[in-house]
This record gives C-alpha cells, structure tokens and sequence, in this order.
C-alpha cells in the first residue's frame, strides 16, 4: 500500500510499486488531465509536479513517487483562480487539439517557478515537450506572457 499526495488529498493506493504514476493518477485516482502519449519519456504529455519539479509520470514508479507532494493539471488552480501560466494559455490561444497541453503547461509552469523571466535559450533548453499540432511559437509568446503577469 503506497501513500500517495496528490493535489493536496493523501490516498492509499493498493498497486504494484513499479506501477507508473501516470496509471495511478489516471486509473486509481481519477485525474485524466495527465494525458498518456509515448509511454517512455520522450513526449512530455504526462508531465506532472513532484515536489514542484516536473517529471515524466510515464517512466515514475510509484514508490518514487510515494510520500511525495505531486500536482497534476487539476490542482495547478489556486482558490478558483487559473495559473498564469494556464491564463496566457488562454490569452494565447495555444491549444490547437489540446493533447499535449496539461504536460506542456505543468512543465512550464515549474520551468516559470525556478527561472521567472526565461530566454528563449533557456525555454528551449528547458521545454522538450513534444506538440504534434506544432503550437511551439504560441507557447513561446505564451511563456514570455506569463512571465511579464
Ligand atoms: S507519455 Fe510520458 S513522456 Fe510521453
Ligand atoms: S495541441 Fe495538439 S498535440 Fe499539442
């Protein structure tokens, strides 16, 4: 039985320990926000917080993730009030079909946390998450927006 933090709520989660987080965000707990799209941490759709680092949940086991503070795309919103990064997403536009977009927002919003005005250098270095409907300039004018908010 592994203890399990997820947006704030403790749960206990009766699976395997190698169990990839994203399988037990989305099945045991419910949170379909992280979406499953490679399966082997190239592709960023299933970026989640842990401890406030983002992370690849596909290629998490759950016993790294236990006892840890994790935040999906559910919690990012504080109070009923959206993130600034999820706020210029909107005033962007960015989402094209939206797959790829909680990974890509959860992976800027803690890039934003642990660098507020980045270059362009560092979104790019920082940033791999993969968009098939090839949204990247838009999340560029995008991240460049919620770092002046
Ligand atoms: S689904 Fe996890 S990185 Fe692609
Ligand atoms: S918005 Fe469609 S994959 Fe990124």
């Amino acid at each position: 039985m592994a203890n399990l933090t997820v947006n704030g709520k403790t749960n206990d989660v009766d699976a395997d320990p190698n169990t990839p987080l994203l399988w037990v965000l989305r099945e045991w707990i419910g949170m379909t926000g992280t979406k499953y799209g490679c399966g082997i941490g190239q592709c960023g759709a299933c970026t989640v917080h842990i401890d406030s680092v983002a992370t690849r949940s596909c290629v998490t086991p759950l016993s790294l993730a236990a006892g840890k503070q994790i935040t999906t795309i559910e919690g990012l919103a504080q109070n009923g009030n959206l993130h600034p990064v999820q706020k210029a997403w909107l005033e962007h536009d960015v989402p094209q079909c939206g797959y790829c977009q909680s990974g890509m927002i959860m992976a800027v919003a803690a890039l934003l946390k642990e660098k507020p005005k980045p270059s362009d250098a560092d979104i790019d270095s920082a940033i791999t998450n993969i968009c098939r409907c090839g949204t990247f300039q838009q999340v560029r004018a995008a991240i460049h927006a919620a770092a002046s908010a």
